[in-house]
């Protein structure tokens, strides 16, 4: 008798892309867990999140080694247990290199030792056999670039812990060297990148990393969409209390003093610019600064993040928004930001 499938998954209006080069289908929102899970937010609302998430259609969720120290993990993976979805209805990514937080020499960068004992230890605090994805959080300069790219080979091809690897805020030319080590070698080589990705913030992913995009397909899972709240327009007129610039000053003090500088202001002057825009088009700030970043054709995924349940309903109906991104209210948001990065010079010799 055939085992009945049992799927809980309903993807709704959901955008799917694929991660890059590669046949995974990766919803183009997904959800992680940084400062959140296991940081401001524990027990049954990490659930509740989750849940949130899967109901508007996304299949995909991401956290680190570092979030939290693995508690980020250790949150995440007690909820999705409890949750009990199929796992191959979903996808996880988990990055390594920051370690937990131990000082050893050997707890954290990309040595083979600890790509391969630290995505062992992101697993067991997820209670998943697998990863979907490892990212390497970011580059390490102090071991060499195969051995990183061996180290990832092994835990994907010889320990079957996960399907795919990528990067996190390495440089073009970092990528497209373990790429080419990878192809040498018949090791297997990175998939995508997840770098910081915002109206704010474009130049690494517009102008440094195009030619990845070009010659590898290389995928993104982008992060801080809304400059960790900034797009939202929760921070026009001060600091909420129970908003992340407040309840992480560690992280934030230096934001928060610049965003009383001209530059600061000339930012809040430019969300409430985008807020406007915005409702003309049926929504609000937030999802206007989320449809915005998955207008863009480069982008696998843009993880949001979130405190409570509410924020999730509300951003995955940027969805609604992406529709309504026309080239000229594109032309009209470019208006407001003034911040789009010079494309690479070609000397008249375009390809
Ligand atoms: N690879 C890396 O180096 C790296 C680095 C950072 C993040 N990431 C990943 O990317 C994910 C997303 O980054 P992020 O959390 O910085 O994203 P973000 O979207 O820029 O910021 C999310 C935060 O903004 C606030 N917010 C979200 N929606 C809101 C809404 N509708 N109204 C008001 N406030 C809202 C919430 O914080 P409050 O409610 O507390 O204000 C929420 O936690 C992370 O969880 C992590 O998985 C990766």
């Amino acid at each position: 008798m055939p085992v009945a499938v049992r799927s809980a998954y309903d993807p709704k209006n959901m955008v799917f892309r694929h991660l890059g080069p590669t046949g995974l289908k990766v919803s183009i929102f997904s959800l992680g867990g940084w400062l959140t899970y296991g940081g401001t937010q524990k027990g049954s609302i990490v659930k509740d999140c989750l849940q949130a998430a899967w109901d508007n259609g996304i299949n995909f969720f991401d956290t680190a080694e570092v979030y939290a120290n693995g508690q980020c993990e250790i949150e995440m993976g007690q909820a999705l247990k409890e949750l009990d979805w199929p796992r191959d209805e979903y996808v996880i990514s988990t990055k390594v290199f920051f370690g937990t937080g131990r000082k050893e020499p050997n707890t954290r960068g990309l040595s083979r030792k600890h790509v391969v004992e630290g995505v062992k230890s992101c697993l067991e605090r997820l209670q998943t056999p697998y990863a979907d994805i490892v990212f390497a959080h970011r580059p390490d300069v102090g071991t060499p670039m195969k051995e990183i790219v061996e180290g990832f080979t092994q835990v994907i091809r010889n320990l079957n812990l996960a399907y795919y690897w990528g990067t996190s805020e390495w440089s073009a030319v970092q990528i497209a060297e373990a790429t080419a080590i990878a192809e040498r070698y018949n090791l297997i080589a990175p998939v995508a990148e997840q770098p910081q990705y915002n109206a704010f913030h474009r130049e690494r992913f517009e102008a440094e990393y195009a030619p990845l995009y070009q010659q590898f397909q290389y995928g993104t899972t982008i992060w801080s969409p809304l400059a960790s709240g900034l797009l939202t327009g929760k921070y026009n007129d001060g600091i909420p209390e129970d908003s992340r610039f407040a309840t992480n000053p560690g992280f934030f003090n230096e934001t928060v003093k610049e965003l009383k500088t001209p530059e600061g202001q000339a930012k809040i002057e430019k969300v409430r610019k985008l807020s406007t825009i915005a409702e003309r088009l049926g929504g609000n700030a937030s999802q206007l600064a989320l449809a915005w970043a998955a207008k863009n054709e480069n982008v696998s995924s843009v993880i949001l993040g979130a405190t409570k349940v509410q924020q999730i309903h509300d951003n995955c109906k940027a969805l609604l928004l992406l529709e309504k991104l026309t080239p000229e209210v594109m032309e009209e948001i470019e208006g407001v930001l003034q911040n789009k990065p010079a494309k690479a010079p070609t000397y008249g010799r375009n390809r």
